[in-house]
Parts: C-alpha cells; sequence; structure tokens
C-alpha cells in the first residue's frame, strides 16, 4: 500500500513508470480495484455528473461525499484513497476544517483534495496538514469554479496564466500538498511544472509528462450514454456491452 511518503518522492524519471489513479464511486468497483496495481483511487465530485446526473459538481455537497467515499473506503481497505473536498465545504477556514475533519474522520480515506490555490486555500491547506490531513492540490481547470472560469478549457495557453500557474503549484507544494493534480494545463507548461516540483504531479488532459494520470473510470471504460472528452480514449464500451447484454435478456 502506497503512504503519504512514498507518494511525496515518486517522481516518473526515478521511478520509470506512472502513477496511476482512476476514480471509484462505489463499493463493488473498489473490491475490483483493491485487487488491481491501482495506485490510488478518488472519490472525485465527479460522482455529481456520472452517477448522480448533475451538469456540474456544484451541487454535490458533504454528506454526499461522505456516503460514496465509506462505500469505496469499504471496498478498498489496501488502496489509499483521495476524496474531493466538494463545492462550498472549504469556503472559509472554520467551514474547511470542520468538513474536512467530518469527511476524513467518517470515510477513512487516506487523504482530501481540493480546488485552486488562492491564499486562503493555502492557509486552509497548511491547517488541515498540521492537523495530520494529507491534501492533494488540484488547479488549472478546477470545475467547482467552472462559472467563474468561464466554461472548461486549456489552462496556461498565454505568459500571464503560465507563470500563474507555475507560483500555483509551488505554493501548494509549500503549502504542504503532497501531490498537485493538473486538470488541463497544456502540455508544455504540464512538464515545466513536473520538472521543478520535489512532489509528484498527476495530469488529465495535460498530456503525458506528468507523474501521474488521472481518469474518471466511467469515461475510460465509457459507462455512459455520451461519448467521453476528447482526451480520454476509451478501452471498451460498457455501455454498449450492459446495454446488449439486458436486450438479449429481454427478449430470451
Ligand atoms: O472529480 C474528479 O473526478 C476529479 C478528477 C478528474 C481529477 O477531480
Ligand atoms: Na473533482
Amino acid at each position: 500500500k502506497l503512504d503519504t511518503r512514498k507518494i511525496r518522492a515518486f517522481k516518473k524519471k526515478t521511478a520509470k513508470r506512472t502513477l496511476q489513479m482512476l476514480t471509484c464511486y462505489d463499493y463493488q468497483m473498489a473490491q475490483l480495484m483493491n485487487e488491481t496495481s491501482l495506485d490510488l483511487l478518488l472519490i472525485g465530485d465527479s460522482v455529481g455528473n456520472v452517477v448522480l446526473g448533475y451538469d456540474h459538481t456544484i451541487q454535490v455537497d458533504t454528506e454526499t461525499m461522505i456516503t460514496f467515499s465509506k462505500a469505496v473506503k469499504r471496498g478498498a481497505p489496501e488502496k489509499f484513497v483521495v476524496a474531493d473536498l466538494p463545492f462550498g465545504s472549504y469556503a472559509t477556514m472554520e467551514l474547511g476544517v470542520q468538513n474536512a475533519i467530518k469527511l476524513f474522520q467518517q470515510s477513512g480515506v487516506e487523504a482530501l483534495k481540493l480546488e485552486g490555490a488562492f491564499p486562503f486555500i493555502l492557509e486552509i491547506i497548511e491547517r488541515l496538514t498540521q492537523i495530520g490531513i494529507p491534501v492533494m492540490g488540484h488547479i488549472g481547470l478546477t470545475p467547482q469554479s467552472v462559472h467563474e472560469q468561464g466554461g472548461y478549457y486549456t489552462h496556461g495557453k498565454d505568459t500571464a496564466s503560465q507563470t500563474r500557474l507555475m507560483k500555483e503549484a509551488q505554493a501548494l507544494e509549500a503549502a504542504g500538498c503532497f501531490c498537485v493534480v493538473l486538470e488541463f494545463v497544456e502540455e508544455s507548461l504540464s512538464k515545466k511544472i513536473t520538472d521543478k516540483l520535489k512532489i509528484p504531479t498527476i495530469g488529465i488532459g495535460s498530456g503525458k509528462h506528468t507523474d501521474g494520470q488521472v481518469l474518471v473510470v466511467n469515461d475510460l471504460l465509457h459507462n455512459g450514454k455520451k461519448d467521453p472528452p476528447k482526451f480520454c480514449k476509451p478501452i471498451g464500451n460498457l455501455y454498449e456491452y450492459k446495454m446488449k447484454l439486458i436486450n438479449e435478456y429481454l427478449k430470451a
């Protein structure tokens, strides 16, 4: 089983492999993943999109994250499991500490993930790591801020945002994060950040140079009706397969 010390020290260059992370939302899939070589499991607030049918992750609350995180952790006791702190649950230091303790304590996950790197978020991250809650950072496209960011698009295309993202990544490392997710960050910038940081980067839609990769498992398996986003090449089509099985059963 991985721990934060091993993850902190993980860099693709020296490990000569990629840190592999997938999302997971339910007990049975967690049992399956528990028996694979996956390094990390994430109960993403993407549970709101792929399981609950919301348009955005914004509707997901702390109680929902606790319910799904408990289910996953029950199924994957052997894995290093990370859960998202959802929208609004860390809008202030007091809320952040309260909700982080609640989610961490009740679910038994190994770490939490927070989006963004504004100064007040860095302060919350410092506090959480100091009370013993490992934190994974997340910058670039941060879906909880979709309305503020103005949609889903690649970040780090101009010099100003490249400078800002590099600073944010370094600030997250300094605040105590053991790892940082780069979502939709331009590939060459992802490489620069990965080279600069001591902690590993985990990319999604950010090219091949990050120390790790994370994907929404429902996208990878084409579990849904809609085609997955372009950067994710599905390895099968569970939607069609399940449709076929159920239709065959119905005709039999
Ligand atoms: O919620 C999620 O699935 C995530 C990953 C895409 C990084 O935050
Ligand atoms: Na998320």
